[in-house]
């Protein structure tokens, strides 16, 4: 890997399966604290047995602004975030209801809006970097003001 993760706190969202437990547990490897959201508390437990010291759980529904500033306001220093929380739909077009449809919005789109703009007010001082699951890099220090168009293209991936 060409960044240096050592000692670095990294928050990842949908840390308790698939991709998020993934890059949890590489990252983690890489030396890093892992700052491990989901709303899933049995997965973030048992990601929490793997990683021990290494990771620091917190059950959040990432669709909810209030709960996301309730159970996170104690974490203060952040050096990077990686999107993970979402969800992938069954189904067609024509069996989608508009509740099902509301809550792939809110869950692969606004969700990941609130956590980048609660994080992002943390660290956008340092020389940090976001991630969506895609592995994009969205933004850096020098090259912030056009990540607002890259999340917006993301999101439209994400759908
Ligand atoms: N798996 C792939 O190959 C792939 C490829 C590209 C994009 N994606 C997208 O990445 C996202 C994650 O995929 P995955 O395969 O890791 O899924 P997954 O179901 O294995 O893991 C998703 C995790 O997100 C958590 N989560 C869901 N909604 C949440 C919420 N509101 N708040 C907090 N946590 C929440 C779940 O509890 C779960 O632990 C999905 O949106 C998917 O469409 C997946």
């Amino acid at each position: 890997m060409g960044l240096s993760f050592n000692k670095k706190t990294i928050v990842i969202t949908g840390a308790g399966n698939g991709i998020g437990r993934a890059a949890s547990i590489l990252l983690a490897n890489e030396g890093a604290i892992i700052i491990s959201i989901d709303k899933d508390l049995k997965s973030l437990k048992k990601l929490k047995l793997i990683l021990k010291k290494k990771c620091v759980i917190k059950k959040v529904d990432c669709t909810k602004y209030d709960e996301i500033k309730k159970e996170l306001k104690d974490i203060n220093i952040v050096d990077g975030l990686v999107n993970c929380a979402g969800i992938v739909p069954q189904g067609d077009i024509i069996s989608c209801t508009r509740e099902d449809w509301i809550n792939t919005i809110n869950t692969n789109l606004t969700s990941v809006f609130y956590i980048t703009q609660f994080f992002m007010k943390k660290f956008i001082h340092k020389n940090s970097l976001i991630f969506f699951h895609d592995w994009e890099k969205i933004y850096t220090k020098k090259k912030r003001f056009y990540s607002e168009y890259i999340i917006c293209r993301i999101f439209y991936q994400r759908c």
